[in-house]
């Protein structure tokens, strides 16, 4: 019966890609201290169509809108995922965390205190990861919009938004209270595999030169990157900029020549071991732009 169980958990995990309607919306969330960022005619009208299931990450999932422009994305924000179980029961103590981004009504105070601290490192390992993407977030729309392309960010649930229409990974349309869910717009990228399959020598050494540039910027900002995997990074026309932007936090030391230098190492490592078999001479047009400009 379990393995029936846990076959159909996972068939049905495979064909919706983990999305259903209630996992991007709580109630439970509190309001946020920054103003809500302003909305343009621009943005209003990008949220007249409706968006197509596109992927998900450890975070968000995100829509591709119907001209195929725009991105729109939304948080994981149920209370119990597994990751939150097993990282936060049996790894990571985040107890401290609990209350400070939801408000908790069961009286937790009237279990055993053993049985209180696990609930407490329950709830504040996703009120940790929460706080984290949403400043995240934050920096980005604040010291990094034009390197994210982000549009538009609704993290206070309010609005005066239409319904949106989305249609998710079997093709099931679903109806979207826009006001009362947190989410995130942005331009859409193609991704650095398909960008490179399609370049000309000369564009694809100004790829390079923007990625570089890219990183160059964002560390100059002191601002780190937790995740720099390839399928993070995304490009507008030759332009490269950072699609998940999840992952940031302050750090000034990223302007120092050791640290930056190791993050233009790290970050284009994979490119490059990429690169090596499916376009050599940009791989090493990479490797010496990274000595000759950045040494
Ligand atoms: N702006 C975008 N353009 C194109 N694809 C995107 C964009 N944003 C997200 N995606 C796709 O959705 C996936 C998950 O988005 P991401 O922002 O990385 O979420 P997470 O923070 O959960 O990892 C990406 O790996 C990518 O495939
Ligand atoms: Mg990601």
């Amino acid at each position: 019966m379990a393995l029936v169980y846990l076959g159909l958990e996972q068939l049905v995990e495979r064909k919706t890609r983990g999305f259903w309607v209630q996992r991007i919306q709580a109630d439970d969330l509190m309001s946020l201290k920054e103003k809500p960022c302003p909305l343009t005619p621009e943005v209003q009208e990008k949220l007249e169509q409706p968006y197509i299931f596109l992927g998900a990450g450890s975070e968000c999932f995100a829509f591709l809108s119907q001209d195929g422009t725009t991105v729109i994305k939304f948080f994981k924000l149920d209370r119990f995922r597994p990751v939150y179980l097993h990282r936060g029961l049996f790894c990571e103590d985040y107890s401290s965390f609990a209350g400070t981004v939801a408000q908790h009504t069961f009286p937790v105070e009237a279990l055993p205190s053993w049985a209180a601290h696990l609930l407490k490192r329950l709830w504040g390992i996703r009120e940790y990861r929460l706080q984290r993407t949403f400043e995240s977030i934050q920096l980005a729309y604040g010291d990094l919009k034009e390197e994210t392309g982000l549009l538009y960010l609704h993290l206070q649930p309010q609005g005066k938004f239409k319904p949106l229409i989305l249609f998710d990974a079997c093709g099931i349309a679903h109806n979207i209270d826009l006001n009362t869910t947190r989410f995130v717009l942005q331009k859409r990228a193609t991704s650095i595999e398909e960008h490179f399959s399609s370049l000309s020598e000369e564009e694809g050494k100004q790829s390079l030169d923007s990625l570089l540039a890219l990183l160059f910027k964002r560390c100059m900002k002191g601002i780190h990157d937790r995740d720099i995997v390839p399928r993070n990074f995304g490009f507008l026309g030759t332009e490269a900029i950072e699609i998940d932007t999840g992952s940031f936090s302050f750090n000034p030391h990223m302007k120092e020549a050791w640290l930056y230098r190791q993050e233009l190492f790290y970050s284009t490592l994979d490119l490059k071991l990429w690169l090596e078999k499916t376009h050599p001479s940009l791989a090493t047009y990479l490797v010496e732009r990274i000595q000759e400009e950045y040494s």
